[in-house]
């Protein structure tokens, strides 16, 4: 059975350390951990919140501390998401997260790129770096960080914002996202997870940046829904994340369908799919299910990835292409709807 072409634009690599790894890169690296075995942290995955995600989500770092670890975390990751149909993945990492452990940004990145490059060799998989600022950890170090990746040429394509968003308002980095650009570098933002419409304005209106990261929370404000829907601003929206971390209710409940009602443009992606249950595909899984999308709603989904992706034209139509030829080929046999994505 062919397995939908996907794009994947919300994703962050350090959330993709699932236990198992973070059992064998500890033992590997002789470090005591609070914990017997990969179910015994599993088991602590119940988040109330964004907060207390990003709390365990911070604490496992201590496992990735050389190029190899890294290495090993994207070339894990790059497996799985190829598995899942992934074509093409804008990948987020924190390099603050690891300056602040002491580990240099050169082993994070090159760690990365050979993982990723290993991948790309046995799965054709490709992947583009977009390193994340900590919105919860001061602009100077955002400013100092993003000037030592200029400073080694780190071969990253854009500029992103995450971590704890409520308090830690996106205005306060303009003068990162203006050097950013000067630099040539694309950018993002995660705003509207836990944020409201005011979140996304500021990252629109004083970032200047091209997509939103999640922005779900638009829904609450109609005259921001018409605007996002105008200027075509693209949303990566992750499903599964938005459940285990409480944003809303339950699947059932999620926007999703609103807000492609309202003419926006969405796409569908995993965030951190090591602690929030799947990867993309059980994440278009849930949607086609709870929502009860048909194949062309799934490659409209998929498609629009494409589109708001940061990818050459060339490879865009590739990809479209092939997103095409999968909506073409007519299940044979197969549960209506079920198992193809
Ligand atoms: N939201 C904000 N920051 C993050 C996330 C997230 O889901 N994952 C990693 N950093
Ligand atoms: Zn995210």
């Amino acid at each position: 059975m062919a397995t939908l072409p996907k794009v994947e634009l919300h994703l962050h690599i350090e959330g993709t350390l699932e236990p198992e790894l973070v059992m064998e890169l500890a033992r590997a690296g002789g470090i005591t951990l609070p914990y017997r075995d990969a179910d015994e942290l599993r088991a602590r995955y119940a988040f109330d919140d964004l907060q207390s995600f990003l709390d365990i989500y911070y604490e496992n770092l201590v496992v990735l501390r050389g190029r190899g670890d890294f290495a090993q975390l994207a070339h894990a990751y790059a497996a799985r998401a190829h598995e899942a149909g992934v074509v093409h993945a804008e990948v987020f990492f924190d390099p603050q997260a690891h300056l602040v452990r002491g580990v240099p940004l050169v082993d994070v990145v090159d760690g990365l790129v050979d993982g990723f490059e290993q991948a790309r060799a046995e799965f054709g998989i490709t992947a583009d770096l977009i390193a994340c600022f900590l919105r919860d950890r001061p602009v100077t170090e955002a400013l100092t960080t993003l000037d030592e990746l200029i400073a080694l040429e780190a071969p990253i394509i854009g500029v992103g914002l995450d971590s704890a968003e409520v308090g830690n308002p996106a205005s306060r980095f303009a003068e990162v996202f203006d050097r950013a650009k000067r630099a040539g570098l694309r950018s993002v933002a995660h705003a509207g997870e836990e944020g409201g419409p005011d979140s996304i304005r500021q990252a629109l209106d004083d970032l200047g940046v091209e997509r939103i990261d999640h922005g779900i929370r638009s829904i609450d404000d109609p005259l921001l829904l018409s605007r996002l829907a105008d200027q075509r601003t693209r949303l990566t929206i992750c499903p599964l994340s938005n459940v285990h971390l409480n944003a809303v209710a339950d699947i059932a409940s999620h926007p999703l369908p609103a807000l492609i009602e309202a003419g926006l443009h969405v796409t569908i992606n995993s965030d951190d799919p090591a602690y929030f249950g799947g990867y993309i595909d059980r994440n278009y899984d849930v949607v086609v299910d709870a929502f009860g999308l048909d194949d062309e709603a799934v490659a409209a989904l998929a498609h629009n990835a494409v589109d708001a992706s940061f990818l050459p034209d060339t490879r865009k139509r590739e990809i479209r292409t092939r997103i095409d030829e999968w909506l073409s080929v007519p299940e044979s046999g197969a549960v209506p709807g079920r198992l193809r994505w």
